[in-house]
């Protein structure tokens, strides 16, 4: 298969392609529940996730990004119904982390809070390969770690061997990512012309947690091309599916300046 091609099909068909164990991480957005009009296109989510398992590395991983549709006031769970389906597949459910929206788009929400957030799955076949942490800083950088009681008999969450020692000065982030949506989450204008992009932050953080340099990262539904862009400019392979020719003479268009900017370095 040809890296750095964006294929004008079914994902499907791509991943029917592909080698077994090919790829190290997946990195997508489904069109669920039909919430826009992608041109009418469709995706069997069961096939796609079983075809995922059998081309995706031991220790390779998916990141799914999906939220749900409100039907007649409730929600439809499709969410929770793909994340089945990739465990039916074989995969773990590694981690339900959540993408929320420092922005979201004002909507009539009736007798519910504002929705905000979209569910970012990690699928892992087995036990994560890479896993390059995001830190921040920590507050009580260099004091001890203390024993802290919450009833009569025990302490909180704090191990007894930890007890005594130095707080690191970084630390993990926690699973809740938040980001701005719309015009502020890409420089690019032309990729606006698709109805539903990535925050590319969002795709940076991902990759840069998932993979190393020389990776091969993929997206089934590759849409505006933000997973190309990102994967390109932090020096991983990259592979795409995207059904609709107008998508993908978009993606291409929004890809070019990066792509000659690359060359230009290496020849310089
Ligand atoms: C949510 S959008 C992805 C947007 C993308 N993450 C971005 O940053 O631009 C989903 C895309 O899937 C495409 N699509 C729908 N069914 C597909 C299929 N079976 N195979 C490949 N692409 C498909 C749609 O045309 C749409 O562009």
């Amino acid at each position: 298969m040809k890296l750095g091609e964006i294929y004008i099909e079914s994902c499907i068909e791509t991943l029917h392609r592909m080698p077994d164990e090919f790829i190290d991480m997946t990195i997508t957005s489904p069109p669920y529940d039909d919430l826009r009009d992608y041109n009418g296109y469709h995706f069997p989510v069961e096939e796609i996730a079983a075809s995922l398992f059998h081309k995706t590395k031991k220790g390779g991983v998916v990141i799914w990004v999906v939220g749900d549709r409100t039907v007649n006031g409730s929600e439809s769970l499709s969410s929770f119904e793909h994340a089945l389906e990739f465990r039916k597949a074989g995969f773990r459910v590694h981690d339900t982390m959540i993408y929320a929206k420092n922005n979201p788009i004002p909507s009539d929400c009736g007798k519910r809070y504002r929705q905000c957030f979209e569910y970012m799955f990690c699928f892992s076949k087995g036990q994560p390969r890479t896993f390059n942490p995001i830190t921040a800083p920590t507050k009580s950088a260099g004091q001890k770690i203390k024993a802290f009681r919450i009833t009569g008999v025990g302490r909180g969450n704090v191990p007894d061997e930890d007890i005594g020692r130095e707080i690191k000065s970084e630390r993990k982030v926690s699973n809740i990512f938040y980001y701005n949506v719309g015009t502020s989450s890409s420089k690019d204008k032309i990729a606006f012309e698709h109805p539903a992009i990535f925050p590319e932050r969002l795709v940076e953080d991902q990759i840069l947690t998932w993979t190393d340099e020389g990776d091969l990262v993929y997206d089934c539904f590759m849409g505006s091309g933000t997973t190309a862009k990102v994967a390109h400019l932090l020096n991983r392979n990259w592979l795409g599916s995207e059904i609709s020719e107008e998508y993908v003479s978009l993606a291409k268009q929004r890809l070019l300046p990066y792509l000659a900017m690359l060359e230009f370095a290496a020849v310089s």
